[in-house]
């Protein structure tokens, strides 16, 4: 097959970390006889720096042409980068927003699997982490608190800052609807996460999922509350399969989720619209700590890859390769520096894509 890939490095250690997974998606094609096209776009810091602006209307459309997004990361360094004396809708994060919201992309999958091979980074108790976890976060991504209006005013001489929490059934339901259609192809088994015993928007997510639910009867389901599911997670992760929550509650428990994992660079993602069309980015943030280093984790860009691959190419094969050659890497004992523990062989970034590339 011929295929279009849109390529956003973006900032920090975007750039390497999609260099790496570039260099998979290449190998890939080349074993299983595909072509892929690539396009680089700017976004985020890179594009405030190059276009005065995060996100270009051209950068949208050409994204939009394409088969499929592979992103690495935006942003810097809050307190010291130039690009956060911007206003709040100039900085790298509104690129992003504006870029999901043009593409319609409202479901976001964040799959946390613990390796068994990388138990001992899991920061759990042993028998918590023998028995593993295999979970898909499922995140709302164009509603709630991250698009709802948002304003800073002084409000009888004292300054006052408002962000609103926003959702219709509409965008409950259709985020419903993906959770519980995964569900099915898993272990059946849907924890949706809301904050209920406060929120408005929480009982209305609670309503519409349970009327999406009377359409699963194979697929079971609870309600948890936010606060209870973040204790849950490091308590017993393995009671989950689905998890379905809105924006900002699926922001943080996929960074807890992701930390259980062994490390923030295990994990991947896609973001989907109604149609094949996706993003695909690792969770984790540009770490400009460590940017330029060759140092960075490049499995959850090469993880996110594997899932261009299934979800927007149904090139089911290809992505089961790649995700096999990543846990080859790991049974082999290669390791970068956040996952790192002793007796393992710890190499850089652009050394595990070497590695992983060669056992696809
Ligand atoms: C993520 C990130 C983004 C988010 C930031 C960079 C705006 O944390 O993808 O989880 O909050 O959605
Ligand atoms: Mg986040």
């Amino acid at each position: 097959m011929n295929k279009k890939i849109a390529v956003i490095k973006g900032d920090g250690i975007g750039p390497e970390i999609v260099t790496e997974a570039m260099k998979i998606l290449d190998k890939t094609a080349e074993k299983f006889n595909h072509t892929f096209e690539y396009e680089q776009l700017l976004m985020g810091g890179c594009s405030i720096d190059a276009n005065g602006v995060p996100l270009t209307d051209e950068t949208i459309e050409r994204a939009k042409a394409a088969d499929a997004v592979l992103m690495g990361s935006i942003g810097g360094n809050t307190a010291t980068s130039p690009w956060y004396k911007l206003p709040s809708d100039k900085r790298p994060e509104a690129g992003l927003l504006k870029l999901r919201k043009s593409l319609n992309l409202f479901a976001n999958l964040r799959p946390a699997v613990l390796y068994s091979q990388l138990k001992d980074a899991c920061p759990l108790k042993e028998e918590i982490a023998d028995r593993g976890f295999d979970m898909m976060i499922m995140r709302e991504l164009t509603g709630g608190l991250y698009f709802g209006a948002r304003k800073t005013e002084e409000v009888n001489g004292v300054v006052t800052a408002t962000d609103t929490l926003t959702y219709n059934e509409n965008e409950i339901r259709r985020i419903a609807v993906r959770a519980f259609d995964i569900a099915m192809k898993r272990r059946k088994k849907v924890t949706s996460v809301d904050k209920a015993n406060v929120l408005d928007s929480s009982r209305l997510w609670r309503k519409i999922v349970e009327e999406v639910a009377a359409d699963y009867p194979e697929v079971s389901y609870e309600h948890m509350l936010v606060d209870n599911c973040a204790m849950q997670l490091v308590k017993d992760p393995a009671q989950f399969d689905v998890v379905l929550t809105e924006n900002m509650f699926g922001d943080i428990l996929s960074d807890e989720a992701s930390m259980i994992t062994g490390s923030i660079g295990m994990l991947a993602s896609a973001s989907l619209n109604d149609t094949r069309f996706g993003l695909y980015e690792p969770s984790g943030g540009s770490a400009p700590d460590i940017a330029g280093q060759n140092k960075a984790n490049p499995i959850a860009t090469i993880l996110s890859a594997a899932m261009l691959l299934r979800y927007s190419f149904d090139m089911d094969k290809e992505a089961d390769a790649v995700e096999k050659a990543v846990e080859k890497a790991l049974k082999d004992g290669y390791r970068t520096g956040d996952i790192m523990s002793d007796g393992m062989k710890k190499v850089s970034c652009s050394e595990m894509g070497d590695i992983i590339a060669a056992n696809i």
